[in-house]
């Protein structure tokens, strides 16, 4: 009888998100084995604990605090360790640090024999994810940032309160880089079947101010999370989570990940947030939506901010 595959995930950083993260894998039950690894080896230690305690309330699985040879055999290495943003601080003031650290970790992880896909979150991502790319030799497919996963989640919220609606019926994405140049593709954007285009003509929900002013609350999200409690993780982590089962469970489900463009949007040699098929693979295919002119523009001033950081790393 063939036995079903066991999967495993390498968690690396178990701080707030990496933690965060664990537990949201525990919770829906999405690997048979979690390892997981931080320079704190008792901070891993005792996460481990933690969680394997919560184990009779939840799906069996194998937790343990471990180090990078425990990557060797993983189907998927993800990467959460680094700074965090600080009060007033951007995503992209992180790349100095956060490069270093991204590059030490890829290099233990690849000394391991790890031949699965890497999940990128620790900001600025599109940076980190490319640099994950080059660091680790990985063809790129295999190398995904959680990119505007979580802004998407957050415009699909907010416009859900708006048209009073669940926000998994609101069809919509924020496209570019994780950080403030990021845009919303209302051009593409639904509730339902229903293009708010067609709301709009109608004048029946939110005005196109009221949606600017709602796109400005995503891009702002993380600022006013960070002023209030010091960080954020909670939404990221299950960010993170929904893309890990639509890889582990070979879903082909479009989520608007950090990849490589090569070519498409007019973009070449960059990692920006798209949407894409993401399937046990990793990025199976880049959705290329057809923008407006001015979603376009944006999306390349996106793209010139990120290039312009990238090179000096
Ligand atoms: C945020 C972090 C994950 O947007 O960048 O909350």
């Amino acid at each position: 009888m063939k036995m079903s595959k066991v999967t495993k995930i390498a968690l690396i950083g178990t701080g707030f998100v990496g933690s965060s993260y664990a537990f949201a894998v525990l919770n829906q039950g999405l690997a048979n084995e979690l390892v997981l690894i931080d320079i704190n080896k008792k901070k891993a230690e005792g996460d481990a604990m933690d969680l394997n305690h919560a184990l009779p309330f939840g799906s069996p699985m194998r937790i343990w605090a471990g180090d990078y040879s425990d990557c060797k055999d993983a189907d998927l290495v993800v990467i959460t360790a680094g700074a965090n943003q600080q009060p007033g601080e951007t995503r992209l003031d992180l790349v100095d640090k956060n490069v270093k650290i991204t590059k030490s970790i890829v290099s233990e992880v690849m000394k391991s024999g790890f031949d699965g896909l890497f999940l990128v979150s620790t900001n600025p991502v599109d940076i980190l994810s490319y640099a994950t790319w080059k660091f680790s030799g990985m063809p790129a497919h295999r190398v995904i940032g959680s990119g505007t996963i979580l802004d998407t989640a957050r415009l699909r919220y907010l416009l859900g309160k708006a048209y009073k609606v669940n926000p998994q019926n609101v069809h919509a994405y924020v496209i570019g880089e994780h950080g403030d140049t990021e845009l919303p593709v209302w051009s593409h954007a639904s509730i339902g079947i229903r293009p708010i285009s067609d709301y709009l003509k109608e004048g029946n929900g939110p005005t196109q101010d009221e949606l600017d002013q709602i796109f400005i609350n995503v891009r702002n999200a993380a600022y006013h999370i960070i002023e209030r409690k010091g960080a954020t993780y909670y939404g990221i982590a299950m960010g993170l989570a929904r893309l890990t089962r639509a890889i582990l469970n070979d879903e082909n489900s479009v989520l608007t990940v950090s990849t490589l463009l090569r070519g498409e949007y007019g973009l070449n040699d960059i990692y920006i947030g798209v949407p894409a098929v993401v399937n046990r693979s990793g990025v199976h295919e880049v959705v290329e939506l057809k923008l407006q002119e001015q979603e376009l523009e944006k999306l390349h001033h996106s793209a010139q901010v990120l290039t312009q950081v990238m090179k000096k790393v």
